[in-house]
């Protein structure tokens, strides 16, 4: 199984960026947990972050046919991008979305995700464990679906 683990705009600057609200921890320490967790549970990950809505894009295009779910934290485009949505929507492929940060307790221009109503689920809330829970959930999701 492969999965392709996306990461929005503005997750490049973790560690240094409101660790009050999204952890200590940097995106490659992230990275490495799920590569761990992904080598326990015996399926392949691929990582891309960009600061850019047509790179997500792209790489969500890409995943069409290379992929068999996404996982997927689109940080501020969550709110905002009917393209990313449409992207998914148009790839077909089954995707959870995660947030670090629980944004159903933040302001409220973070309760909606334009991409939640295709999600398998969304996870938030959890820091880095937001990750891992959703990498479990999308891993599940697809084996008993195969
Ligand atoms: C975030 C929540 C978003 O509202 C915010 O714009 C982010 C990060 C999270 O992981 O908590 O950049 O997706």
């Amino acid at each position: 199984m492969n999965l392709l683990v996306l990461h929005g705009p503005n997750l490049n600057l973790l560690g240094k960026r409101e660790p009050e609200v999204y952890g200590s921890l940097t995106l490659e320490e992230i990275n490495r947990s799920i590569t761990d967790l992904a080598t326990e549970l015996g399926c392949q990950v691929t990582f891309y972050q960009s600061n850019s809505e047509g790179g997500l894009i792209d790489a969500i295009q890409g995943a069409g046919d290379s992929c068999d779910g996404i996982l997927i934290n689109p940080a501020a485009y969550t709110h905002t991008s009917i393209a990313i949505r449409d992207a998914l929507s148009s790839v077909r492929l089954p995707f959870v979305e995660v947030h670090l940060s629980n944004i159903h307790s933040r302001e409220k221009f973070r309760h909606i995700s334009l991409m939640v109503p295709l999600a398998v689920g969304q996870i938030c809330g959890f820091g880095r464990e937001s990750y891992l829970l959703g990498l479990r959930a999308l891993f599940s999701h697809i084996k008993s679906a195969t």
